[in-house]
């Protein structure tokens, strides 16, 4: 075999080598580069999409006898964050030292996004939008989280010609379609049911009249159930009133109480109008048989039990919010899977859950959604 002799310049050369990375440590050392702790690009998403908004109520406007419009303007920030029409803010309230969170559409904002606007109808036993009507003032302070949702226009999905069929306060994710232009440029046609019980109780009237007089694809149908007036349609908004539109290859969008969810469906069905055309907002169906009942919630978490009342016309996150028992809520519509618990023991009803086929079997539930049907055992899974 041939024997290689290794010369002069080759031991200097290995030399060198052997040095390399001690001197390439000093040239690193020099340049002081210090590893960063944030990236610009979260740094924009931060903005673009603050985790929590710190918001100051700006301006509030009586919409009908039992609703009200809220401008809220962002405190932190010049702009409040991107959105789609349809989708939907989480307010958070303090009341008596505890939390609310409640999820309102966005009813509205201007085209610099200097503020959102939500519209809420005051509920009897409802006590963020009591809170709401009663309690706050101008300037005041609040966090919302958000925007969050799934009622959005999808240009892959959904056709050109559009009807959306809202009933009392479910007008309000429309009125957010209704102001956007890029929306507006993107369909064909829109045909919009609004249904009332009167026309004292019809909100933002006149905002979507002056909308749909500079707007010849948009067409408004207004359908009073107590008041015959002869400017109105008058009744519920049914098959008679949804045949005269032609329904053919069109996208239903339905806001409104779960009573008109239900009944539409009926009506969709019969007029064989496909599943893939028709979607819904959030809703929530109390259960109505045990809305007088109170039953026992007991919770799991960490290495805490802790037993509270909870009512049949609340969900088990509501009944942690009055039992003081910190709550892990951010869509409050059952969207989200931030309050994703486990099921123990008990009967409950919910709705609208995004709950994985697995969770399911596993029984993994959504408690912001989830009505008590008898006495109830979760567990929180927080590590
Ligand atoms: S808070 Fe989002 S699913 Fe319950």
């Amino acid at each position: 075999m041939k024997q290689f002799k290794i010369g002069v310049s080759q031991k200097l050369d290995m030399l060198k080598f052997k040095n390399l990375g001690q001197e390439r440590e000093k040239e690193i050392n020099k340049a002081k580069i210090e590893n960063p702790t944030t990236y610009r690009v979260n740094e924009l998403v931060s903005i673009l999409h603050p985790s929590k908004i710190k918001v100051k109520v700006a301006r509030i406007e009586k919409e009908t006898e039992d609703t009200k419009s809220f401008y809220l303007q962002p405190v932190d920030q010049e702009k409040m964050p991107p959105f789609l029409p349809g989708m939907y803010v989480t307010l958070a309230i303090k009341k008596d030292g505890r939390t609310f969170k409640r999820a309102y559409s966005i009813s509205g904002c201007d085209k610099n996004r200097s503020y959102y606007r939500i519209t809420i109808k005051k509920v009897e036993n409802g006590i963020v939008s009591k809170y709401m009507h009663e309690e706050c003032m101008l300037n005041d302070l609040f966090i919302i989280l958000g925007p969050f949702g799934h009622f959005t226009y999808q240009p892959l999905r959904d056709s050109k010609k559009m009807v959306f069929i809202a009933g009392g306060s479910g007008i309000t994710p429309f009125m957010s379609y209704l102001q956007n232009d890029h929306f507006k440029e993107s369909i064909d046609s829109l045909t919009l049911f609004y249904g009332a019980k009167s026309e004292f109780d019809l909100i933002f009237k006149k905002e979507i009249d002056e909308i749909v007089s500079r707007n010849p694809k948009i067409k408004v149908i207004y359908v009073l159930s107590e008041q015959k007036r002869d400017d109105y349609a008058y009744g519920f908004i049914d098959e008679e009133k949804l045949l005269k539109e032609n329904l053919e290859e069109k996208s239903i969008f339905v806001s409104g109480p779960p009573a008109m969810y239900f009944s539409l469906n009926e009506v969709f069905k019969k007029l064989d109008v496909p599943n893939k055309f028709i979607r819904h907002d959030i809703f929530r169906e109390i259960p109505i048989d045990l809305q007088n009942e109170t039953f026992k919630l007991t919770i799991k978490m960490l290495d805490k039990t802790i037993t509270i009342p909870c009512h049949g016309n609340e969900t088990l996150i509501e009944s942690m919010e009055k039992g003081r028992v910190k709550t892990l809520v951010h869509c409050t519509v059952g969207e989200c899977g931030f309050c994703r618990s486990k099921l123990l023991s008990g009967e409950v009803k919910t709705e609208n859950a995004s709950v994985r086929i697995k969770d399911q079997e596993n029984k993994y539930i959504h408690p912001c959604v989830t009505y008590p049907l008898s006495d109830v055992t979760i567990e929180i899974p927080i590590k």
